[in-house]
């Protein structure tokens, strides 16, 4: 089968190539699918670069990359299914996360994927699981939102945050989105209540607080966050870009949360991300009732992953970029 593979950590235009391999075979509690269309997020970069540093120390190679697949994000149509399987049949149309997405087939047990949200195509499904997932648990597991509150979300055009604005509507929140201008339309089109441009406008300046703030962009100093932080409200660290090749700033920021919280009644908090069945079905029963749609900005094919990834960490994407195989 067709799959983009890389052996060595570097630039994706470098390291990324199209290249003939073996089809996986799923195991007893596997299920093989034949992938359709594979959502492209920042991870995918983090793990073809091997930057920050961080990322190797976590199981995914130290010197050279583990898994040689790129992609996690995946929607498609089962192929097989190991002897175990009980929810799924060859022919099933299902979204889920697996490890080396980018490629004609791809294995996973079987509890990282359900049946497609019926009004979505496979492209559109693919945009969906680590983005909606993260914004999903931010906000009700984390930050425990409450119709009625305030919302803020940093880096709403982008994957975790066009998902978080929607999200966070559906629960009965007010929500204002920041992001640059040339995705203020798409952040207001997908529900946002307000719209702050950050190229222009000063977020600190408004003389709002809010109760919930989805940090996606990162980099912003936590002081400014506070400012705008309710005095009981949360702030869930999801990520952000730009923060250096060691730990990408993830360390930086968790030693100042920790030095700060014992003495602010704020909850300062940072999150990982979980692929769960309960919480796939929770963002399709979204998605079926119309509160939810992926904000899908285009695809790329396969061969030309390398650009998708580009398009992405230049910061073009309005929502979420998928590949389609
Ligand atoms: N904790 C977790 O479990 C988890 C899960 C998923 C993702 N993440 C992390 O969360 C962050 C957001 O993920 P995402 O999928 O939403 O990414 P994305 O689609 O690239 O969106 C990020 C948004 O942040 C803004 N941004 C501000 N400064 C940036 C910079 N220096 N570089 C890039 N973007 C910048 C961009 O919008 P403007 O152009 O409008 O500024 C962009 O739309 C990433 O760091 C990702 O690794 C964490």
């Amino acid at each position: 089968m067709k799959a983009m593979v890389y052996h060595e950590y570097g630039p994706p235009e470098d390291v990324l190539t199209l290249d003939d391999i073996d089809k996986p075979v799923a195991g007893d509690n596997q299920v093989l699918i034949k992938v359709h269309s594979a959502g492209v997020d920042p991870s995918v970069w983090h793990l073809v670069t091997g930057l920050p540093f961080l990322v190797r120390i976590m199981g995914f190679g130290l010197l050279k990359p583990r898994y040689t697949i790129a992609g996690w994000d995946v929607a498609g149509q089962v192929e097989a299914v190991g002897k175990n399987v009980q929810q799924f049949r060859p022919g099933d149309e299902v979204f889920g996360t697996c490890r080396g997405s980018f490629a004609e087939y791809a294995c996973a047990a079987e509890d990282k994927f359900i049946a497609k949200p019926s009004n979505l195509t496979l492209a559109q499904a693919a945009a969906i699981p680590v983005s909606g997932l993260t914004a999903l648990q931010g906000l009700r597991d984390v930050a425990k939102v409450q119709p009625g509150q305030k919302v803020l979300v940093i880096g709403a055009g982008g994957g975790v945050g066009s998902y978080a604005v929607q999200i966070a509507k559906a629960f009965g929140t007010e929500v204002t989105g920041v992001c640059s201008t040339a995705k203020v339309d798409m952040v207001r089109s997908i529900g946002a209540d307000f719209v702050i441009d950050y190229t222009k406008d000063d977020l600190s300046k408004n003389g709002q607080r809010y109760d919930c703030i989805i940090d996606t962009g990162g980099r912003r100093p936590l002081s400014h966050l506070r400012r705008v932080l309710a005095p009981e409200g949360t702030l869930v660290g999801v990520g952000g870009e730009g923060g250096g090749r060691w730990t990408g700033g993830f360390l930086g920021d968790l030693i100042k949360t920790f030095a700060i919280s014992p003495f602010t009644s704020q909850r300062l908090r940072s999150m990982m991300a979980r692929t769960t069945r309960a919480d796939l079905v929770v963002l399709k029963d979204l998605i079926e009732a119309g509160k939810v749609t992926p904000a899908l900005d285009r695809t790329f094919p396969l061969a030309e992953a390398a650009t998708a990834i580009r398009y992405l960490t230049d910061r073009k994407v309005r929502g979420k970029c998928v590949i389609t195989v």
